[in-house]
């Protein structure tokens, strides 16, 4: 009877508790407890639900998505037919127990002989309507056996701020730009993935990522080149940390020259050492990392048909294709940010853009473009790029070799961006080749 009555007082406290969630939140908030973290809701209502809803709907969307299996042949032979018919009797693969997790839950599926995991990846969109969760993660950590990854809710949905992410000094060459959907931190690793690209529609939030990894990386001993052919409005506001800025196609040209000529300096000097990469030279001898910043590809490539604008677009596109080919063991990066880096720009663009193996795809205003970005690495990729809407802004799918996951960088204020170039303006490398490059007047020295 007592036990009862306290099972009763407590459920009755919990319910309420969730039901006016939203008017201790702002509370709770003040005292330092971070909402985005944990959802209560979530641990109470709609984990359990959830739970249920998996375990009760399993049979029947494993029997509608052809992901049972029969014991007995679904063929045989009737007078002079062989007929196929469907089991009475269809045995799904075994549920695990569902585990609660910050985002979701994560659940364990044994499979039975004779399955494999591409159908369940297929019917992972069937999964996340029956369960009525945000996504079905499908991947197979060992063989027989699958792991779903349920994400409850759209954790991208809100904009990130910088301030919310932690602010420990990333490892050389790394970024935290935003949010995974997971919940967790998007980290950006030069060392790991040399070259970067970053495409999307007008507005769908390119700068914004190729921003707030400069910021990122702003902290670290990394020379920072910027190309920006749209007057250099956008690397623009943090060009007191940049070592170069090149605003129109003719400073590109230089600068690209000049980081050729870098590029041969280190080769010389990896040849005389006996290394394979400046990373394996002594810490002190190592020259500074460069990364160069590329927003709007297109203008590097556009042609008005006359035969200097031609030589033009040829030489970055050659320019473009050495640094991308040789400058990851030379310490020489890229991130090249476009709408579209398809052939239609020119010869040479597909040859860049099979050298730059991270990819990063925005919101597309046509299959193709995703195609180009994701689809040779990820084809699974290409569909969710797809679906991301006009309003989610900053919102991409990214690739890692065949992975993907959608991802949202952090967004900036104009004003806190100019903040972070001029506090750390005095730590920009200088290499004077490339302020004369920019500056046109040929009189830089020695590349390094
Ligand atoms: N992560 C984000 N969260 C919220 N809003 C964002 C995010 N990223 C971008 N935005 C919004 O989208 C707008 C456009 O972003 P951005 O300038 O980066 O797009 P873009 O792809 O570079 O466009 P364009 O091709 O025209 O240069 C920004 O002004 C900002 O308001
Ligand atoms: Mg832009």
């Amino acid at each position: 009877m007592a036990a009862s009555l306290i099972i009763w007082v407590a459920s009755a406290l919990l319910i309420l508790g969730v039901l006016t969630q939203r008017h201790w939140d702002p509370w709770l908030k003040k005292a330092g407890y971070d909402r985005s973290a944990v959802s209560w809701r979530w641990y109470l209502v709609g984990f359990p639900a959830t739970a249920l809803r998996m375990r009760w709907r399993w049979k029947q969307v494993c029997l509608v998505n052809d992901l049972s299996i029969s014991r007995t042949p679904t063929r045989a032979v009737l007078g002079d037919l062989a007929v196929r018919g469907t089991s009475l009797r269809p045995i799904p693969p075994r549920l695990g127990l569902p585990k609660l997790t910050r985002t979701g839950l994560v659940v364990r599926v044994r499979l039975q002989p004779g399955q494999t995991p591409h159908r369940f990846v297929m019917a992972s969109e069937a999964l996340e309507h029956a369960w009525r969760v945000h996504r079905v993660r499908v991947t197979t950590p060992r063989r027989g056996e699958l792991i779903m990854t349920v994400t409850a809710g759209d954790s991208l949905r809100q904009p990130g701020k910088n301030g919310q992410v932690q602010q420990e000094p990333e490892p050389l060459m790394s970024a935290r730009v935003g949010r995974i959907e997971d919940g967790g931190e998007w980290l950006l690793d030069l060392r790991r993935v040399p070259h970067w690209l970053v495409v999307g529609a007008t507005q769908s939030g390119k700068s914004t990522l190729v921003g707030a990894w400069v910021r990122r990386l702003a902290p670290q001993p990394v020379a920072l080149v910027g190309i920006d052919c749209k007057g250099g409005m956008e690397l623009g506001l943090m060009e007191p940390r940049l070592t170069a800025l090149a605003c129109d196609r003719q400073q590109a040209i230089r600068v690209l020259d000049v980081l050729v000529d870098v590029m041969k300096t280190r080769m010389a000097v990896c040849r005389s050492a006996q290394v394979r990469s400046i990373w394996e030279l002594p810490e002190d001898e190592r020259p500074v990392p460069i990364v160069v910043l590329v927003d709007e590809l297109a203008e590097l490539y556009l042609s008005d048909g006359s035969r200097e604008s031609r030589d033009e677009a040829m030489q970055c596109s050659t320019l473009l294709l050495r640094i991308a080919q040789l400058g990851a063991a030379l310490g020489l990066h890229l991130i090249v940010a476009g709408q579209r880096v398809g052939s239609d720009l020119g010869p040479g663009v597909t040859a860049l853009r099979a050298q730059l193996g991270g990819r990063i795809a925005h919101r597309v205003n046509d299959s193709s473009t995703a195609e180009m970005a994701l689809g040779d690495l990820s084809p699974d990729a290409v569909a969710v790029a797809q679906s991301i809407l006009p309003g989610e802004q900053g919102v991409a799918v990214t690739t890692v070799g065949a992975r993907w996951m959608r991802v949202r960088s952090d967004l900036m204020s104009t004003e806190e961006t100019r903040a972070v170039a001029a506090r750390y303006a005095d730590q920009t490398p200088r290499m004077p080749a490339l302020s004369a490059a920019v500056a046109g007047d040929g009189e830089g020295g020695e590349a390094e």
